[in-house]
C-alpha cells in the first residue's frame, strides 16, 4: 500500500506523518505527493509535469484551443496559467465570467485537448500585468489599504474573490475528475516586503477550504532562501522559480531548505523575458534554454515554462516594473520571446523543446504546427476627426472639481487620461518653475498650447515655463501602467504636489477620459490638423479598409506616429509608441477582424506622421536585437 503524507493537510516541515490508506476508487482522479519516493502522483501512478505558461486573458477566446493543441503537440502535458482578479472583479462584487474572461469554458478546452492544469488564482499575480492583477478599485475603496497583508479591507475582499474563483472552479479540481491538479497560493510572495505570515495563513484557509485534497497546494518563490523565508508556509508544497542563467543544482537545493523532501519543481522557468518601452527586444538564446530544460528533466524534475505562450497586453492591461523612484512600463507585446510568438507560430526553440522533451515523455501522435498565413493589408489613410479635449469629446467619463488634485482612483477612472486645469497666480516672480509629482506622464498646456511634458520614466518632474503667469494651465496625464512587482504596487496615477515656483497651485478641475467604446466617433465629421507635433492635444484619427475573403491575423505598424492607443473595430489593441521602441507593430488577431469593411481609430498623442498613415502588413516588427 502506498505510504504517503498530503500536503494540503499535512507539512512535511512539521516533524509530523501520517500514511493514509485510501479505497481504491479514490485513487481514480487524484493528485498527491509520494514524498518516500520524491515524486508526483497522478490518479496513483509516477507523474512528472512538463507545463506551459499559457494566460488566456492575453488571448481572444477564439484562438484558445489553437494554442492549447500547439503546446500539447510540443509533448507538454500540462499548463499554468495565472486567474486575474481585475479583469473578473472590475467593480466590487461586480463579477464577469464570459466571453474572453470565461475561465471555466477556457480550463474545459485545456481538458479536452489532454491537458493538465496548474491554475494560479493570487489574489496577487504580478504576471506584467495593470497592478498585478489586483483591481484599482482597491486603492478607490480604502486609500490607506495595505495591500497582500491581514489589512482587514484587504483579506475581506481578497476573500470574497478567493471565493468567487474557488467555487467557479471546484469541478474541475483533479478529485473531481478535472484538469487542475495544482492550486498556488498568492504568488512570489517572499519577494515582497511585507512578510506576514498571518496573511498567508489566512489565505491558506480560504484555499484548504475550497480546494481540500482535490488537488495540491503549492507556493512559488525565486530560487533564494531568503526568498523562500516569507514566501513559504506549512501545508502548501514549496516550490522555486528560476531561469537559464541560474545554477539548477544551486537552485534545487534552495527549495530543499524548505521542501526536504518530495519531487523538485521549477514554477518558472523563463524561456524568454519580458520587455520594458525603452530598452532592447529581450531575448533568451535557444541552446541555454534547452540545456537547462535537459538538467532539471534528468533530475525527474517537474517544470513549467513561463511562458511558453505570451500572447498580446491588449487595451490598458500591461503594468510596470519599478520603484524608489525606477518607473519601467511594459510593452503592449507579452511575444516574451516565447516557444510560441504573440501569434501562436511556432519558433526554432518551439521544436528544440519538443525535442528534449522527447527524450523523457513519450510525444503525443499530432501533426506538428506551422506559422499561420498573415494578412498584408497595406497602408489605411487616417483623417483626423475630433481633438480629444474638445467639448464635444464623447470619452469624458468624470468632472469633478477639488481644492487638491484628486487621484485617478478617487476618480473612479481606472485607466486611461485625467486633464487637471488651474488657474495661475497674475503675478509670481521669474522665472516661473513648475513642478508635479507626475504619475507617470503629463503634457503640459498653457491656454491650450502644448509647453512641454512630465515625465516619470524620466524623472523630469519640474519644468521651466516662460510667463504663464494668469494663463490656464492644463496638464493632460497618461496612466501608463501600475507597477505590478515590487513594494509599490499601491501605485496610483495622477498629480501631487504641484506649484509653480513654490507657490502650491489649489482649485483643481478635474476631467476624467477612458475608451471603452469609440464607435461613437462614427457621427463626428472630419477636422483639419497640422502634421507634425500636436501642439494643441491629441486626436483621434480614423480610416477604413477593406478585406476580401477570410481575415487573417495581422501587424499594424506604427512607424513614423508618435505615442498612442490603437483601436480596430472597436478593439483596443494597446498603447503604440514607435518613437521609444522597440515595438513598433501591433498584433492584430484575425478575429477581431471581418471580411469587408473595416475601421482603424487611433488617438495620437503627440505627433502625427507627415504621411498620416498607418500600415497592415504581415511581419511584426519588435525590435532588434
Ligand atoms: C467580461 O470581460 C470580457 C473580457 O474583458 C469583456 O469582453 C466583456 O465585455 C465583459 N462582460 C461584461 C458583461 O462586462
Ligand atoms: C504604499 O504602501 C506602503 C506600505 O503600506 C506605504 O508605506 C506607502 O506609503 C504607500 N504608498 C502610497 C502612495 O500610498
Ligand atoms: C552548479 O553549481 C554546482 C555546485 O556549486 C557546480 O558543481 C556545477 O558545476 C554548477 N553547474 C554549472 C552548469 O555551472
Ligand atoms: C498517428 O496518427 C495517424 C493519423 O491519425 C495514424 O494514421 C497513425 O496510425 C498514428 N500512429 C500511431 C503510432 O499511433
Ligand atoms: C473650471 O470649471 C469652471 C466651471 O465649469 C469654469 O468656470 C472654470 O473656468 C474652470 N477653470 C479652469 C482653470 O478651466
Ligand atoms: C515645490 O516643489 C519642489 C520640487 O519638489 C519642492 O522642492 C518644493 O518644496 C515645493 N514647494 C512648495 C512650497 O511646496
Amino acid at each position: 500500500m502506498w505510504s504517503l503524507m498530503f500536503v494540503t493537510i499535512l507539512a512535511l516541515s512539521r516533524a509530523m506523518s501520517e500514511t493514509i490508506n485510501l479505497p481504491n476508487n479514490e485513487w481514480q482522479y487524484s493528485f498527491h505527493v509520494d514524498y518516500e519516493n520524491n515524486q508526483f502522483l497522478l490518479d496513483g501512478k509516477s507523474f512528472q509535469y512538463i507545463s506551459g505558461s499559457f494566460h488566456y486573458f492575453r488571448t481572444p477566446r477564439q484562438y484558445w484551443r489553437d494554442r492549447l493543441r500547439k503546446i500539447r503537440a510540443a509533448g507538454l502535458n500540462a499548463i499554468s496559467t495565472y486567474v486575474e482578479w481585475s479583469l473578473h472583479e472590475p467593480e466590487p462584487g461586480q463579477f464577469n465570467w464570459t466571453g474572453d474572461a470565461d475561465l471555466v469554458n477556457f480550463l474545459n478546452i485545456a481538458q479536452e485537448e489532454d491537458l493538465l492544469v496548474l491554475l494560479r488564482p493570487g489574489p496577487y499575480i504580478c504576471a506584467e500585468r495593470d497592478m498585478g492583477g489586483l483591481p484599482y478599485w482597491l486603492l478607490r475603496e480604502v486609500p490607506n489599504i495595505n495591500l497582500r497583508t491581514k489589512d482587514a479591507d484587504f483579506v475581506r475582499y481578497a476573500t470574497l474573490y478567493l471565493n468567487e474563483v474557488l467555487n467557479k472552479i471546484r469541478p474541475l479540481l483533479r478529485g473531481n475528475g478535472g484538469p487542475i491538479i495544482m492550486v498556488q497560493i498568492e504568488n512570489e510572495y517572499g519577494s515582497y516586503y511585507a512578510c506576514d505570515t498571518e496573511y498567508m495563513d489566512m489565505l491558506k484557509e480560504i484555499f484548504i477550504k475550497k480546494v481540500g485534497n482535490k488537488a495540491l497546494l503549492y507556493t512559488t518563490d525565486g530560487a533564494f532562501a531568503s526568498l523562500l523565508r516569507c514566501g513559504f508556509i506549512s501545508g502548501a508544497y514549496a516550490t522555486v522559480d528560476f531561469g537559464t542563467a541560474n545554477n539548477v543544482t544551486n537552485s534545487f537545493l534552495s527549495m530543499r531548505l524548505y521542501q526536504p523532501r518530495g519531487p523538485l519543481v521549477n514554477s518558472e522557468f523563463y524561456p524568454g523575458w519580458l520587455t520594458h518601452w525603452g530598452e532592447p527586444f529581450q531575448r533568451i538564446k535557444t541552446e541555454a534554454v534547452v540545456k537547462s530544460l535537459e538538467e532539471m528533466l534528468a533530475l525527474g524534475a517537474s517544470v513549467n515554462f513561463y511562458m511558453f505562450y505570451g500572447g498580446t497586453n491588449f487595451g490598458f492591461t500591461s503594468g510596470a516594473n519599478g520603484g524608489t523612484g525606477v518607473y519601467s512600463p511594459q510593452l503592449t507585446s507579452y511575444d516574451y520571446d516565447a516557444p510560441l510568438t504573440e501569434a501562436g507560430d511556432p519558433t526554432p526553440k518551439y521544436f528544440a523543446i519538443r525535442d528534449v522533451i522527447g527524450r523523457y515523455l513519450p510525444l503525443p501522435n499530432m501533426s506538428l504546427p506551422t506559422a499561420s498565413p498573415k494578412g498584408n493589408y497595406g497602408p489605411v489613410l487616417l483623417e483626423p476627426v475630433l481633438k480629444l479635449l474638445d467639448n464635444r469629446s464623447p470619452f469624458v467619463v468624470i468632472r469633478a472639481t477639488g481644492d487638491q488634485p484628486k487621484t485617478f482612483e478617487a476618480l473612479s477612472v481606472n485607466q486611461g487620461f485625467v486633464l487637471y486645469e488651474t488657474n495661475l497666480p497674475p503675478s509670481i516672480s521669474d522665472p516661473a518653475i513648475l513642478h508635479a509629482t507626475t504619475k507617470d506622464r503629463a503634457l503640459i498646456y498653457i491656454d491650450n498650447q502644448l509647453r512641454g511634458i512630465l515625465s516619470r520614466i524620466d524623472k523630469i518632474f519640474t519644468i521651466p515655463l516662460e510667463s504663464p503667469y494668469g494663463h490656464r494651465l492644463s496638464l493632460l496625464v497618461e496612466n501608463q501602467g501600475r507597477l505590478n512587482f515590487g513594494n509599490e504596487i499601491n501605485d496610483s496615477k495622477g498629480i501631487s504636489d504641484v506649484n509653480i515656483s513654490g507657490i502650491p497651485l489649489t482649485n483643481w478641475n478635474m476631467t476624467g477620459y477612458t475608451f471603452s467604446d469609440v464607435s461613437s466617433l462614427r457621427d463626428i465629421t472630419t477636422i483639419r490638423i497640422d502634421s507634425g507635433t500636436l501642439n494643441k492635444g491629441p486626436a483621434f484619427l480614423r480610416g477604413k479598409f477593406t478585406i476580401v475573403g477570410q481575415p487573417l491575423d495581422t501587424y499594424l505598424d506604427t512607424t513614423g506616429w508618435g505615442k498612442g492607443v490603437a483601436f480596430v473595430n472597436g478593439h483596443n489593441l494597446g498603447r503604440y509608441w514607435p518613437l521609444v521602441g522597440p515595438q513598433i507593430t501591433l498584433y492584430v488577431p484575425a478575429p477581431y477582424l471581418r471580411e469587408g469593411e473595416n475601421e482603424l481609430i487611433i488617438l495620437e498623442l503627440e505627433y502625427v506622421s507627415q504621411t498620416r498613415k498607418m500600415k497592415f502588413q504581415s511581419v511584426p516588427n519588435l525590435g532588434t536585437l
